[in-house]
């Protein structure tokens, strides 16, 4: 191990025990001040500014390469950002610091503030376009899911894997009228279908817990910053995931290979979106299986963060009480 990798590895196991929590708590918290209001906007806004807040408090040399949009439509936190104190090591980062905009400005469950970090070139720098999606839980042979085989092939497999009739696997899709025809194969092969009206970074990572969520597989479009950060997540706990960015028009194309993105149709998997030492942090924004939301006690803020690190596949749950209310203005 060179001194460079022992360094980088000591910040981030530093960071992983502490600063990156931080992160996503104060953004979870910022964004919970808006919780069930009704605007997405300033719920968004509030979670951007208070991640990058403390993101430039952190001793990494940071660069956003996925998150929440690019330099001329994200005031904040845009694709190419740097970020940190710029002392630390080089390292790329992934962010949704409000994923499930809609479902905290509605107050419903799953909404999270989210990040990932890893050495420089370890994470996808992707526009922030649609991705097709599909992953499982760990505990399958390698190769069980495949992108371009259909929802009932995959199904199948799964089934056979796991060894019960197609009729009892569960899969998770965001309900979006772009997926009816995913839907109607799957439940027209008899499967069960969970339908999502948002958040698809928890839908996948309820794969890697049936016995709680009761979710085999995550299958279908959705953000590509939310695809990386699953990968990242994937990563940490187990499990398998491909997916290829949606470039269906020339200006995607273009911001595709402006970030050096050379083949369009590119099958991405798990390690080509997130490979290496990757951290992952989330703090619950509303209630939701993967995590509470932020609750509001009349003298201390109680959060709940999901923190893991692939290295190590160490999977933390920290709960906080914060009584310094100060600080997350
Ligand atoms: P936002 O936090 O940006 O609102 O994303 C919520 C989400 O449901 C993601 O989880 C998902 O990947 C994406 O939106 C799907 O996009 P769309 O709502 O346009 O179908």
């Amino acid at each position: 191990m060179s001194t460079q990798d022992e360094t980088l590895s000591a910040v981030i196991d530093r960071i992983l025990t502490l600063e990156i929590v931080r992160v996503t708590e104060r953004a979870a918290v910022a964004a919970a001040r808006q919780r069930g209001r009704g605007d997405e906007r300033a719920a968004d806004q509030a979670a951007v500014d208070a991640m990058r807040r403390e993101l430039n408090r952190l001793p990494i040399d940071g660069t956003v390469v996925i998150g929440e949009g690019e330099r001329d439509e994200a005031p904040m936190l845009f694709i190419g950002e740097k970020v940190g104190l710029g002392t630390g090591p080089k390292v790329d980062i992934a962010l949704d610091p409000l994923e499930g905009t809609t479902i905290c400005a509605k107050d419903l469950p799953n909404s999270l503030a989210v990040i990932a970090i890893a050495e420089a070139g370890s994470l996808l720098n992707a526009p922030d376009v649609y991705m097709d999606k599909i992953a499982v839980g760990p505990g399958y042979e390698p190769g069980i899911v495949d992108i371009d085989a259909s929802p009932k092939a995959n199904i199948e497999k799964l089934a056979k894997a796991k060894g019960v009739p197609a009729n009892e696997i569960t899969a998770c899709v965001l309900d979006r009228p772009r997926h009816a025809k995913i839907i109607e194969e799957i439940r027209g092969m008899g499967a069960s279908i969970r339908l999502i009206g948002d958040g698809d970074i928890a839908g996948v990572i309820h794969t890697t817990n049936f016995d709680e969520t009761g979710i085999d597989i995550y299958m279908g479009v959705g953000g590509a910053p939310e695809g990386v950060l699953a990968a990242a997540a994937l990563r940490c706990i187990g499990g398998q995931m491909q997916a290829r960015l949606i470039l269906d028009t020339d200006e995607k194309k273009e911001r595709a290979t402006r970030m050096g993105i050379k083949d369009h149709d590119r099958v991405y998997s798990m390690e080509d979106m997130a490979k290496g030492d990757v951290l992952f942090a989330a703090t619950g924004v509303t209630d939701g299986n993967l995590l509470d939301g932020v609750r509001f006690g009349k003298s201390i803020i109680h959060t709940e963060t999901l923190v893991m690190r692939s290295a190590t596949q160490t999977v933390r749950t920290i709960r906080a009480e914060h009584r310094h209310f100060a600080k997350f203005h």
